[in-house]
């Protein structure tokens, strides 16, 4: 028999806690797991490396095009790596924070990776994929397809915690709203399309909204 195969797309913006949401909820699931954001941003931390000119972008879709990527789908064991370099850990820092919209805004680079995260996608069988256009572009014929929202004022809260409160919150804000406006630019991803359920986690604890993702897949399992 063939292996059960399930896509669980989840959109959000930054700070909605999709991350850690989605990584609980495929461990609970027994399911793979695959941080779509973190390709874009090892697709950034390869160009800084390869010294690549952010103003030609010719020169960012071709070094998509040769991204030596290797990501793992372990919810329990996040690896990315580049080439030899294991860039886990490098591709949450500032220097890539800041480079990666220019990877992100690239429509030859998206597409390039669109089709990476299908392949990764087809090869896990049960797996939640996360981004900014998975329930929209990658996998708009997933079974389940949630945006998780929070309000400004809890996602920015979030971040604080994330960042260890060692900035101050004008400039974290700044920061996270200019992201956010940025990616708009290349993928909508405030508002749910046609099919897409919101969860909103506004004022649910993180339990509660793994629980909620956790729900409905088993509600179409
Ligand atoms: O979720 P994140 O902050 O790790 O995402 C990193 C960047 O990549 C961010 O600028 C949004 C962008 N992104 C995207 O455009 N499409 C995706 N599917 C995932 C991330």
């Amino acid at each position: 028999a063939d292996a059960p195969r399930l896509v669980v797309a989840v959109d959000g913006p930054s700070g909605s806690g999709k991350s850690s949401v989605c990584r609980a909820a495929a461990r609970e699931l027994g399911a793979a797991y695959l941080d779509t954001g973190a390709m874009y941003r090892a697709a950034a931390w390869y160009c800084l490396d390869q010294g690549v000119d952010f103003d030609d972008e010719d020169a960012v879709a071709v070094a998509v095009e040769e991204l030596p990527l290797s990501i793992s789908t372990d919810p329990d064991h996040q690896t990315v790596t580049v080439g030899q370099a294991d860039v886990t850990d490098a591709i949450r820092g500032s220097a890539v924070s800041e480079a990666v919209s220019e990877v992100s805004t690239n429509r030859r680079a998206r597409s390039l990776l669109v089709d990476a995260q299908r392949r990764i996608i087809d090869e896990a069988g049960v797996v939640v994929a996360e981004g900014r256009d998975i329930t929209t572009v990658v996998a708009p014929d997933a079974p389940v397809r949630v945006l998780l929202t929070a309000s400004a004022e809890v996602r920015l809260a979030r971040r604080g915690l994330q960042l260890g409160g060692e900035q101050s919150a004008e400039s974290l804000h700044r920061q996270v709203l200019a992201r956010d406006a940025k990616d708009s630019t290349a993928v909508n991803f405030t508002e749910a399309a046609d099919g897409v359920a919101v969860l909103d986690s506004t004022d649910l604890t993180f339990e509660e909204t793994v629980a909620s993702l956790v729900d409905r897949v088993r509600a179409v399992r």
